[in-house]
């Protein structure tokens, strides 16, 4: 019989704070499946709502020490830490609206005031950073007018199969895709009239077949037009990420698209500031277009700053060679930051569906 009982393992990781969600991890129902054996080894599960969580070492790190402190007749202790998303919509915040998209966890916009700020740039990335945790995820283009994705992930000329008059998404680097230039001859300039624009969005959403995701990206045109109104009009979106570069003319162009997402009640995720910088050999940064400039603009706007990406040959060419930079160079200074803001995003939105369901129960 093993001396230690898996109450006393609970009482101990009573000790252990989700600092997002300000409770310990034994309230949250996050502890899962454990397991004494004879010899005192000690086995579980913390069941994340993200497989991108940026806390997983300091929750593996915390529940260890916390064991070892106070069992210390404790053998090994080993850890699992599977992911579960959680959905914006499972606490029903977004009301009475019908969701024509049930099996999607959470809806992400990628918005900027200015186009060539690196919005496409920035939700290709940052959708198949959250794939290579291990999330289901699915982007959509919907920059019907300058789509983006097919060079992005070297899909030109791609036809998607259609099955059962439904769209099959084309899948690549574990992300399932959508775009206009999927269907149309890319020398084929696209003139959309603002009904057929939303009229395609929403093709977009009901005649393909998604599945089950934990995310699904919209790579919005610049701006605050018909396809954005369409959007939120649409789906429950979770929250908006907003693009942006540190100019100040930009600066003043992202404004109003805050100001859009605001009046229609899509939550504001926070900001990601592209070409922030540029690292030199020596490893110091030159902030050619100057510094803190989304800092100032995120804190005026009560905006958390998701990230900063820096500006380098090595991003272009990922998007113009059909391989994302976070797959070709993982370890580059681009490629980190990236990452780093998709787990900020995720972050972002487990908050949020934990406050949502926190706020109905
Ligand atoms: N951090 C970066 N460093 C270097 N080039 C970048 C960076 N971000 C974007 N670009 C390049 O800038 C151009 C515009 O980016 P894109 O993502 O298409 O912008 P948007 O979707 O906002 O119009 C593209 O050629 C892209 O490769
Ligand atoms: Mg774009």
């Amino acid at each position: 019989m093993p001396a230690i009982t898996q109450k006393q393992i609970l009482e101990a990781l009573e000790n252990v704070m989700d600092p997002d969600l300000n409770k310990d991890l034994v309230s949250l129902n996050m502890i899962k499946d454990i397991r004494i054996d004879e010899k005192n080894n000690i086995f579980f599960s913390i069941e994340l709502t993200t497989p991108a969580c940026p806390m997983k070492d300091h929750f593996r790190n915390a529940c260890t020490s916390v064991i070892r402190e106070r069992l210390p007749e404790a053998g090994e202790i080993t850890i699992s830490l599977p992911a579960k998303v959680t959905s914006s919509a499972s606490c029903g915040h977004h009301g009475e609206k019908a969701d024509p998209l049930p099996k999607v966890r959470n809806i992400i916009a990628v918005g900027s005031g200015k186009g060539g700020v690196g919005k496409s740039t920035v939700a290709v990335n940052l959708a198949v950073s959250l794939a290579r945790t291990g999330a289901k995820v699915g982007l959509i283009d919907a920059d019907l007018y300058g789509p983006s994705i097919p060079t992005m992930f070297g899909l030109e000329n791609k036809r998607p199969e259609i099955v059962n008059k439904t769209i099959v998404p084309i899948e690549r680097y574990g992300v399932k895709l959508m775009s206009i230039g999927f269907l149309i001859e890319s020398d084929n300039p696209v003139i959309w009239r603002g009904p057929m624009a939303s009229s395609a969005i929403k093709q977009f959403v009901t005649d393909v077949d998604w599945g089950e995701l934990d995310y699904l990206i919209f790579d919005l045109p610049p701006g605050t037009g018909d396809i954005q109104l369409t959007l939120v009009q649409m789906l429950p979106v979770s929250g908006a990420v907003i693009v942006t570069t540190p100019q100040d003319v930009a600066l003043s162009d992202v404004a109003k698209a805050v100001t859009m997402f605001r009046k229609v009640n899509v939550p504001l995720l926070g900001l990601i500031e592209n070409m922030s910088y540029y690292l030199l050999p020596d490893g110091s940064k030159d902030y050619i277009f100057g510094k803190g400039g989304g800092e100032k603009f995120a804190k005026a706007q009560g905006m958390t700053l998701l990230g900063s990406i820096p500006i380098g040959g090595v991003v272009r060419e990922g998007g113009d060679s059909g391989t994302p930079v976070v797959v070709e160079l993982p370890d580059s200074e681009a490629a980190r930051a990236i990452e780093s803001s998709a787990c900020e995003v995720a972050r972002q939105i487990s908050i949020r569906n934990a406050a949502a369901c926190a706020h109905r129960n």
